[in-house]
C-alpha cells in the first residue's frame, strides 16, 4: 500500500512539474501586484505576449531593461526579472519607486504612441 501511494504522489508531482512552465508570461493576463504590501486597486490587465504582439513590441529591452550606470539601459535586456528588484515598493537613493515607474512605463508609452489605455479603470479593471 504505501508503494501505491508514492506513485500516486509522485505521479501528481510529475503533473504539477509539467504544469508549471505553462504558467510563464505566455499565460500572463495581468501584471502581478503581489510585491505591494497592500494593494488598492486589481491587478492592471495586461495580456503579456498578446498586448505586444498588437502593439508591436518584439525587443523585450523596451520594457525589461537592464542597468547601466545607474540609468536604465535597453540594450541590456533582463526579461523575467521582477522590476522590483531594481524598483523597490517604497523607493531608494536615485530609483524611482515601483507604482511609478509601471505608471511611466505604461502608461508613458500610450500617451507617447497615442494608443493604449491612460485611464485607472481601463487598466485596474
Ligand atoms: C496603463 C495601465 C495603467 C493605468 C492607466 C493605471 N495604472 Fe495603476 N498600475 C499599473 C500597473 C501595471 C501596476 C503594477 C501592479 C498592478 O497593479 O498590477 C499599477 C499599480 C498601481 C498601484 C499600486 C498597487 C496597488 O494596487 O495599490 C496603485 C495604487 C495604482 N496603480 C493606482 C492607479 C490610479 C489611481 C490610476 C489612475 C490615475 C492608475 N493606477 C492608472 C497600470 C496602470
Ligand atoms: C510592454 C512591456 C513588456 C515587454 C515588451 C515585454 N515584457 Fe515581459 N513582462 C512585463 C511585465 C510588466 C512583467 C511582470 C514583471 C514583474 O512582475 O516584475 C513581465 C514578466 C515577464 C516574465 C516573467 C513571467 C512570469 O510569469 O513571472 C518573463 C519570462 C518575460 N516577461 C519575458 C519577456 C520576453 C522574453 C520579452 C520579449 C520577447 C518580454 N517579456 C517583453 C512587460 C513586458
Ligand atoms: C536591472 C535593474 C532594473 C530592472 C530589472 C528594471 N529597471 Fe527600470 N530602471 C533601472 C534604473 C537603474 C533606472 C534609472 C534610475 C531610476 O529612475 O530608478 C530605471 C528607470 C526606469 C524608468 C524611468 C523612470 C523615469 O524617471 O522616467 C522606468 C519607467 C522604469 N525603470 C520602469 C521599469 C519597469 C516597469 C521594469 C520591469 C518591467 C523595470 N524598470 C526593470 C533599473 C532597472
Ligand atoms: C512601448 C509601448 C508600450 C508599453 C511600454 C506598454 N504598452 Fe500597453 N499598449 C501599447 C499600444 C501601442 C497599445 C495599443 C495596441 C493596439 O490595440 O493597437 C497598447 C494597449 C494596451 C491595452 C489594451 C488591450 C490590449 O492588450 O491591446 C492594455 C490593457 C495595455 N496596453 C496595458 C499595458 C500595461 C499594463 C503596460 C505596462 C505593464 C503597458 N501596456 C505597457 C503600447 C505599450
Amino acid at each position: 500500500m504505501q508503494h501505491m501511494r508514492f506513485f500516486a504522489v509522485a505521479a501528481l508531482l510529475a503533473g504539477l512539474a509539467w504544469a508549471l512552465p505553462a504558467l510563464s508570461q505566455d499565460e500572463m493576463e495581468r501584471v502581478p501586484n503581489t510585491v505591494f504590501p497592500s494593494p488598492q486597486r486589481s491587478e492592471a490587465t495586461f495580456k503579456h505576449d498578446e498586448h505586444n504582439d498588437k502593439a508591436g513590441l518584439f525587443e523585450c529591452g523596451v520594457c525589461h531593461h537592464g542597468e547601466t550606470d545607474g540609468k536604465a539601459d535597453p540594450t541590456f535586456e533582463t526579461p523575467g526579472q521582477p522590476c522590483v528588484e531594481c524598483h523597490p515598493v517604497e523607493g531608494a537613493p536615485g530609483r524611482t519607486p515601483l507604482m511609478r515607474a509601471y505608471h511611466r512605463q505604461c502608461v508613458g508609452c500610450h500617451h507617447d504612441a497615442g494608443n493604449g489605455p491612460l485611464t485607472c479603470g481601463e487598466c485596474h479593471n
